[in-house]
């Protein structure tokens, strides 16, 4: 656990946030399971009070460069820091890669000249790495191919404000083993919830990603699985979830991949599998007809609304945990 700790002015006074141990949350393995469950409370506060936390970031500067489309990242990401002092710059990066004009690395030392904090949308997970190991300044991953992190914080936030004790909790994930199932299963890992994943053969989550969560896991108790079977996988799981079957740049593979993920629809039968208390949950945008149906999204039990009103509040204390120790310019 952080030892050193930020102060944060609030309307009250001050109050003591540990400062995190790295600069960056490039993967949720930045944060230790300490560090998660400090960003967890932190999120919680600022959800119930957010006047106390109105001038906690007074004055700092964020730059986001988004290679791929966004609703809920950006605008969470703006609406955030706003309403915490501070103020987000949004660079469409969707005509080149970062890093194609001029080298990340220069980039990187620009924008440690000009502001607090980068946030960043890519295709390549290394153009994240490459630009935390370059800046001085807190670099935050808003997803990139291989992980999405601030996405894996909101819904733990979420399945923190419906369950009393996380550890008695079991996640289902159906369908692709993409960016989202990679940071939802270090994050499950790290906290000792028990999670199962379940895709088709050769769409499984990352090799490293699931050799990490099971040395986890054994740390922590959680019981983490790999299956391919949707109905086994959902037995007895409290929450159930699911993503596109096509990721942004996966366009092209798009038809192929729906004949190959049809059985791992998340429809009315599956999560009658699961049990009538289940929730739903998705990182959105969905493709309703395909890995969800509107039933199951629409129905009482979804909780996808909250997970994508909990982005605001979770990411708003990651950037305070990041941007308010003084390791910006
Ligand atoms: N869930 C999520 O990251 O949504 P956006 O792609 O709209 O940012
Ligand atoms: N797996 C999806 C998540 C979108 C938030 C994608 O990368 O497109």
């Amino acid at each position: 656990m952080a030892s050193r700790t930020l102060e944060v002015e609030m309307a009250d006074g001050l109050a003591a946030v540990p400062a995190a141990e790295k600069k960056d949350l490039c993967s949720i393995t930045d944060f230790s399971a300490d560090e998660i469950k400090v960003v967890l409370d932190l999120a919680l506060a600022m959800k119930e009070r957010p006047d106390e936390f109105s001038e906690a970031l007074k004055g700092k500067q964020v730059v986001m460069f988004f290679e791929k489309p966004s609703l809920r990242t950006r605008l969470t990401f703006e609406a955030g820091l706003n309403s915490l002092g501070g103020t987000a710059f949004f660079v469409d990066q969707s005509k080149e890669a970062l890093g194609a004009r001029e080298k990340l690395s220069d980039i990187a030392r620009n924008l440690e000249r000009w502001v607090d904090g980068v946030v960043l949308r890519t295709f390549s997970h290394e153009t994240v790495t490459g630009m935390a190991e370059h800046a001085s300044i807190p670099v935050i991953n808003g997803l990139s191919d291989h992980e999405h992190p601030c996405q894996a914080l909101a819904d733990f936030l979420t399945l923190t404000e419906k369950f009393d004790d996380l550890r008695e909790v079991k996640l289902a994930y159906v369908g692709d083993g993409n960016n989202v199932a990679n940071s939802l299963l270090l994050t499950a890992a790290s906290l000792g919830v028990s999670m199962t994943v379940a895709c088709p053969i050769g769409y499984t989550p990352d090799d490293h990603v699931i050799a990490t969560s099971l040395q986890m896991a054994a740390q922590t108790g959680a019981r983490i699985e790999v299956t391919h079977d949707p109905e086994a996988a959902v037995d007895g799981a409290h929450a159930v979830y699911t993503d596109v079957w096509a990721s942004m740049g996966q366009e092209s593979e798009a038809q192929e991949r729906k004949r190959i993920f049809t059985p791992f629809q998340v429809n009315e039968k599956l999560m009658s599998a699961a049990g009538p208390s289940a929730l739903f949950m998705h990182c959105l945008p969905a493709h309703r007809g395909d890995e969800v149906t509107d039933a199951v999204i629409d129905s009482a039990n979804s909780v996808v609304f909250d997970q994508a009103e909990n982005r605001l509040h979770v990411q708003k204390a990651i950037m305070l945990k990041l941007l308010g120790n003084g390791s910006g310019r």
